[in-house]
C-alpha cells in the first residue's frame, strides 16, 4: 500500500490515535491506562484535536476527562455521553446520535449502530449513557477507518459496506462482551476491508482470545490482511 503519511497508534483494548495526512489528530475510545499498555499519546504526537467515545463503560470513556483537558480536546460521542462530561467540566463537545455524520477539518464522522449497552458509571451511581456506538471516520483524503466500538453482529453490516465501504475495520475478538473470533469474522467477510485491526481481547481473563483462533476462522482471502498492533505499536497506511 502506498504511504501518504498517514498513521494509526494502538494503546491497548480499543484505544486509538489516528494521525491524518494533514496532521489532524484523533484518538477513539482513550483507555490509555489500561493494564496492557504502557506507551504514552506524548510519545506520538504533543496534538489531539478529537477524542471520539463509543458508549458509556469505563473501557471506552477511559482517560478522556484528563486528556480532553491536556490537550484541549473536542470530544464528540453520543448526546447522553456529551451531556454527562458537560457535568463533568469538559466544553468543547459536539453530542450527536447513530446515522448522523458531522463534517470538521475536512474530515467527517459518522456515528453507526453497535448492539451493546452504554451506561455510566458515575462513583457509586450508574447513570444511562444513550445508545452505544461504532464510528466510520473518513480522512481528508477519503480514506476511511470503521472502529466498531463494542458490538456483537449487526443487521446493518451489509448497508455499512455498501455505504462507506472502510478501508480499515478495527473489529472487536474477544467474546464474552462481544462478538469473538466466529461472529468477527463473518463480519470481516460482508465489510471487507484492506486492513483489520483486532481489539478488544486479552485486556483481562474473560476476553482472553487468542488472534490465531480468529485468523483461523477467516476465509483466505482475509487471513493476511489481518495486522496483529500490540500495545505501543504504530501503523502507516
Ligand atoms: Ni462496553
Ligand atoms: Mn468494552
Amino acid at each position: 500500500m502506498q504511504e501518504v503519511g498517514r498513521t494509526l497508534v494502538y494503546f491497548g483494548h480499543s484505544a486509538f490515535l489516528i494521525k491524518s495526512s494533514s496532521n489532524v489528530n484523533i484518538l477513539i475510545d482513550p483507555w490509555i491506562s489500561n493494564p496492557i499498555n504502557k506507551a504514552k499519546i506524548e510519545e506520538f504526537t504533543n496534538r489531539v484535536h478529537y477524542i471520539l467515545i463509543t458508549h458509556g463503560h469505563d473501557d471506552h470513556v477511559g482517560d478522556t476527562l484528563s486528556i480532553a483537558k491536556a490537550f484541549d480536546a473536542e470530544v464528540i460521542t453520543n448526546h447522553e455521553i456529551a451531556n454527562f462530561l458537560h457535568f463533568k467540566g469538559l466544553n468543547k463537545l459536539t453530542g450527536m446520535n447513530t446515522g448522523g455524520t458531522y463534517r470538521k477539518d475536512n474530515l467527517s464522522f459518522t456515528m453507526v449502530e453497535a448492539t451493546h449497552s452504554s451506561t455510566i458509571h458515575d462513583g457509586e451511581r450508574m447513570i444511562p449513557g444513550g445508545n452505544p456506538v461504532g464510528f466510520v471516520v473518513t480522512l481528508e483524503d477519503g480514506y476511511k477507518l470503521y472502529h466498531m466500538g463494542d458490538t456483537g453482529l449487526l443487521g446493518s453490516l451489509p448497508m455499512i459496506a455498501e455505504l462507506y465501504k472502510p478501508d480499515i475495520l478495527m473489529i472487536p475478538i474477544g467474546g464474552h462482551y462481544t462478538m469473538g473470533p466466529q461472529e468477527a469474522a463473518y463480519t470481516v467477510s460482508i465489510i471487507k476491508p484492506k486492513v483489520i485491526i483486532p481489539m478488544h481481547y486479552k485486556t483481562f481473563p474473560l476476553i482472553d482470545v487468542n488472534l490465531e483462533e480468529f485468523i483461523e476462522k477467516l476465509s483466505p482471502a482475509f487471513k493476511d490482511r489481518v495486522i496483529p498492533l500490540k500495545p505501543g505499536d504504530s501503523y502507516s497506511f
